[in-house]
Parts: structure tokens; sequence; C-alpha cells
């Protein structure tokens, strides 16, 4: 496939890596950037033909048949309009909106120009993930109770990020779009998501966002996601998913403490993984991050999807419903209440209750809880299904 690239900075970066790597048939036909020498500098690390400060011409270019967005947050939705005007399909990384209002824009346009709006939520195809939710589908985990998760670093790497006008927020818009899909993925993309209680602060950095959060997402099968969010955390950048079910756990680490542990006196090369605050001593280095983060899979998705006409994995309804569960965030962190999400779009289920089979102990008892103690013996602690007496055997 033939793609354009609009934006030359840290994420297009890893995206061409991920693209022009492992001798893949996609190529980069295009790159934009409003600086025209980023543009020609990041053209010739990548062996792009053609290069522009043009938004427009990049897009609207014959040859392109995708247009890859690695732009800041407030250019998403203007990148977005402009593909769809020239009616080429458009991928878009996270979020996908400072709000759910840009959000529902940039879907309507690309479902009102017929083609496909991929979400590049790498976070949702690392290997790791791919595993764990293929686990969790195939019922290994049983019912899923609670996920846990979290990404947290010392804060991003270009100015815009910090300025909220330009960001739409701190920590919960930067990372919390990943926590919110990676636990969606596992509660399941059709429960709905109902409310949301969030503590979110400014406690280190002079600016107005938050960069501490914790937040809690309601599901209407009494699932909750939890999402834990910093941009002070220190020691690199930490990524770690927990999926908490009624027949497993899941425990993943993406990136900081992955089994991979090198130490240096700092000879040598400084660059060691992303948000890495070290290059000498004991480091946690990633062996190929370009793969581990996700985006190889995620690109293979994506086009695949558009090749064969079905929609990939994450697409921008995904993240429409990501940025409402954000909008809501920030709306219970004022409030200090509960909060609801509000979809204006809900496209899957209404949840309807099950009556739990219990497990019986015997006629008279339901089972709690059965234990081998040190001793060896065997204790059941049941509970009498007239009374409701709670007695152990
Ligand atoms: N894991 C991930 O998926 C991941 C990781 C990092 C960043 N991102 C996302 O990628 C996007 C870009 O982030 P980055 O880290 O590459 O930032 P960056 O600052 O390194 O690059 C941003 C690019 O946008 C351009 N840009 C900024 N303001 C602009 C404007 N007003 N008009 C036109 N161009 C403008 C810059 O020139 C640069 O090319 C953000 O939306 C960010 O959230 C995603």
């Amino acid at each position: 496939m033939n793609l354009a690239i609009l934006g030359a900075g840290f994420i297009s970066r890893f995206y061409a890596d991920s693209l022009v790597a492992q001798r893949r048939k996609d190529k980069i036909v295009s790159v934009y950037s409003r600086n025209e020498d980023n543009a020609k500098m990041f053209a010739g690390d990548y062996g792009v033909p053609h290069y522009t400060s043009a938004l427009a011409e990049c897009v609207s270019k014959p040859n392109v048949e995708a247009v890859i967005i690695g732009l800041s947050n407030d250019m998403h939705l203007p990148a977005v309009l402009e593909a769809a005007k020239a009616g080429k399909h458009v991928l878009c990384t996270k979020p996908l909106g400072r709000n759910a209002a840009e959000a529902l824009q940039m879907l309507r346009a690309v479902e009102a120009a017929g083609v496909t709006g991929g979400y590049l939520e790498d976070l949702c195809y690392t290997p790791k993930f791919l595993k764990s939710l293929a686990s969790v589908k195939s019922g290994a985990i049983g019912e899923v109770i609670w996920t846990k998760s979290r990404e947290t670093h010392p804060g991003p790497h270009s100015d815009w990020f910090w300025d909220k006008e330009k960001s739409g927020g701190g920590a919960i818009i930067d990372l919390g779009c990943h926590c919110a899909e990676i636990s969606r993925n596992f509660i399941g993309k059709n429960i709905r998501p109902t409310e949301v209680m969030c503590w979110a602060d400014t406690r280190v950095h002079p600016i107005d966002a938050e960069d501490n959060a914790v937040g809690l997402v309601k599901y209407e099968n009494g699932a909750i996601g939890q999402f834990e969010v910093s941009w002070t955390f220190r020691g690199g950048m930490d990524l770690r998913d927990e999926v908490m079910g009624t027949e497993g756990t899941i425990w993943a680490n993406n990136f900081l403490r992955t089994g991979f542990e090198m130490f240096t006196t700092g000879k040598g090369g400084d660059y060691i993984a992303e948000k890495a605050e070290s290059n000498s001593g004991w480091l946690f280095p990633v062996g190929d991050e370009v793969h581990e983060l996700g985006y190889s899979h995620m690109f293979t998705d994506m086009f695949d999807a558009i090749d064969s006409g079905r929609e990939p994995a994450e697409t921008f309804y995904d993240g429409y419903i990501v940025n409402a569960i954000l909008d809501a965030a920030y709306r219970s962190a004022k409030t200090k209440q509960w909060e609801p999400v509000q979809i204006e779009d809900w496209r899957g289920g209404t949840y309807v209750k099950e009556e739990k089979n219990l497990s019986s102990y015997n006629e008279e008892y339901y089972l709690i809880k059965e234990e081998v103690l040190p001793n060896g013996e065997k204790k059941s602690i049941i509970k009498h299904k007239q009374t409701g007496s709670i007695e152990k055997r």
C-alpha cells in the first residue's frame, strides 16, 4: 500500500521504522511536516520520494492510498477531515480527539467518505496483549471482574503535550487513552462503559493539566477497568496490565522489566528504550521496541483490513468511545462524583443480567470457599441456602 505520513516527529519515526523494516510491501510515498527541513530530513532517513510542508498536497497526491496521522492532538481533526475530503483511508494515532465531540466528527467524516478509519492504538497489538486477549476470549480466565492498566513515565518529549489547549489535557488524555482501550478489550467492546470515578492532580510539573490520575471505569455488566497514569513517575516507562477473572489472572509487564537486564558503566550509545532515564548502571532495554510496542502487528492488521474491506481491530469508533470515557474522567475529577459516560452513538449490545449459578456444597448449603491448610486439613466455608448462616466444615 502507498502511504502518506503526516508529521515528522517522534511517533512518525516509530511508524516509519515499523513500515520500512522487515521487507514490508507497504511504502511511504510522501511525508508532510509544517517545517520543510524536518520533512526533508525524514524523507532522506526513510527513502521517501516526496516531501512537503503543505498538508493538502501530501494527502491528495494521486499515488497515496492511505494517510497516517502522527501530528499533535489538536491537528488530528483537521488532518482527518482533509484526508477524508481527498477520499483516502486514514489511520490516526491516539488519542483520536481531544474530546469525544472531535472524535465523533472524525468518525462521521470517514464514514461519509466511505474510507477506513483506523485507530492506531499500538498497545492493543503488542504480542503479550494479543496472546492475553485470545486467552480471555477463549474463556481461560472466566468472567472478567476487574482489569488494571498502568502507563506512567516522567513526562512527554514535546512542548505541545504540556499545553492543555493543544493536547486536550494531561496524563489522562495522553496515557489514559491506552489504558481505557486495553481494559475495554478485555472486558468486551460490546459491553457499554457506563460511569467513571476519577482522581486527578497536578503534583509536580508547573502546568495547568493533571500530571497524575487514577480512575475507575464501570461497565454495564459490573466489570471495572482501572487506569493509573502519571507524567511524574521516575525510572523509565512503566506499562503494566492485569486482568482478574473468575477462573484466572493475567499479569503482563510490557516494557520496563521484561526479563532483559543489562549493566553498563555508560560507555557507548545513549538510547536504551523509550523514556529510559539512564544509560548507565543496571538497565532494562527492550529487544525490538517497534515490535514489542505493537506497531508491526498494528499496521499488518490495518492494511489487511483495508485490502479485504473488513474493519481493523481498532477503529475510529473505538477511539470515539475512549474519548467519551476520558471526558467522563475529566468531569469526575472536578465533581468528585461518579460521572456518566455520554455516548451519543452506542453500537454495542445491551447487557442482560444472568442469574448466577451458585455452586452447591450439598442440598442445604452453598459452597463459598475451600482451602487446604498447612496441617493438611481441608476446610470448607459454606452458607445455608435458607437461613444464610455462614459455617465451616
Ligand atoms: N504509543 C503511541 O501510539 C504514541 C506515542 C507517542 C505519541 N503518540 C501520538 O502521536 C502524535 C504526535 O506525537 P509525537 O510524540 O510524535 O510528537 P512530536 O512533537 O515528536 O511530533 C509532532 C509532529 O506534529 C507536528 N505539529 C505540531 N504542531 C503542529 C501544527 N500546529 N501544525 C502542523 N504540524 C504540527 C510537528 O511538527 C511534528 O512533526 C500525538 O497525537 C501523540 O499522542 C502516540
